[in-house]
């Protein structure tokens, strides 16, 4: 089954849906004529006509018919209009919130896994936690580790409450270095830079400069050196310390995880309270 599987991914045509289809084409990790995509609108998110044999349909049931491999990629509060009955088939949702036990009752698929990729699966670069059922063979696991790292790095996690929490902390992608870029941002402009070389500079800092983490050196090694430097960064660094940069990201983070747990239950208790949504 694993050998050359074809694959279906349900909300094809969203951000994610499409990152994921491309970077599993481009890393010829699947055959066009072995990717089924589906949406409402039958819209094609591949435009390169060396795509062309990509299938795509409004017919969920008929991708999952078609596939061994079924991800489902659609917004969490539209799962419920996707019905599908997907009994033997490997499911992995990328959904935020849905809890495997849901995922089960929904699709009717006791092989379920259940992964947090981010908007960096567009350039290749989303780091995907990801939690299985136990019905999921070690072949399986296998097989969607090495589809995850099409589009980036992947890693095995063990509870729903590590994968609540990794939502909050990597499916939010951009959006925390995004949020200091927009301080220092506001900060230059407000120190009279002008726009142009605010925005570059910026940019050098939040984008460039940070790609030497991890390159030789660990975080802390990389702040310690700085901050022993006894210069101008130190300066910075103990200011923000000293004015509750650390606490700031722990409520910010606290509150993520705690919407992402929260989905989570609730995705649950609607569940049990309606029964399951199988087809
Ligand atoms: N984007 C991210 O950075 C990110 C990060 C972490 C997690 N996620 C998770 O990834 C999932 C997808 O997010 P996204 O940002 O890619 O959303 P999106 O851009 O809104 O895409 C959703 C897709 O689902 C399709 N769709 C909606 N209802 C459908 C249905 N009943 N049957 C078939 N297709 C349907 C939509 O196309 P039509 O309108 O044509 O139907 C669209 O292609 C979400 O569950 C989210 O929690 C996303």
């Amino acid at each position: 089954m694993f050998e050359e599987p074809t694959i279906g991914i349900i909300g094809g045509s969203g951000w994610l849906g499409r990152s994921i289809a491309l970077a599993m084409l481009d890393k010829v990790f699947i055959q066009p004529d072995a990717l089924v995509l589906s949406n409402r609108s039958a819209s094609n998110p591949l435009s390169s006509p060396k795509w062309s044999q990509v299938t795509v349909t409004r017919d969920n049931q008929e991708l999952v018919e078609r596939c061994d491999v079924v991800i489902v990629s659609v917004r969490p509060e539209q799962f419920a209009d996707v019905q599908i009955f997907a009994e033997n088939k490997l499911v992995i949702s990328l959904m935020a919130g849905v809890p495997l036990e849901d995922l089960v009752q929904s699709t009717g698929c006791r092989q379920v896994i259940r992964a947090m990729a981010n908007a960096a699966a567009e350039i290749g670069k989303s780091y995907t936690p990801w939690l299985a059922t136990q019905e999921v063979t070690d072949e399986q696991k296998a097989f969607a580790q090495r589809l995850f790292e099409t589009f980036g790095s992947a890693d095995e996690v063990f509870t729903e409450s590590d994968l609540n929490y990794l939502t909050a902390l990597v499916g939010t992608g951009p959006a925390y270095p995004a949020l200091l870029a927009h301080s220092m941002l506001e900060h230059a402009l407000n120190s009279g830079l002008p726009p142009d070389i605010a925005h570059r500079a910026v940019n050098a800092v939040v984008v460039d400069a940070s790609q030497l983490i991890g390159n030789g050196h660990s975080v802390d090694e990389l702040l310690q050196a700085l901050i022993s430097y006894r210069g101008v960064t130190a300066a910075g660094l103990e200011a923000m310390i000293a004015n509750g940069f650390d606490k700031i990201i722990k409520a910010g983070l606290d509150s993520a995880t705690s919407v992402a747990s929260s989905m989570s239950s609730i995705a649950h208790s609607a569940d049990t309270k309606e029964g399951p949504m199988t087809r």
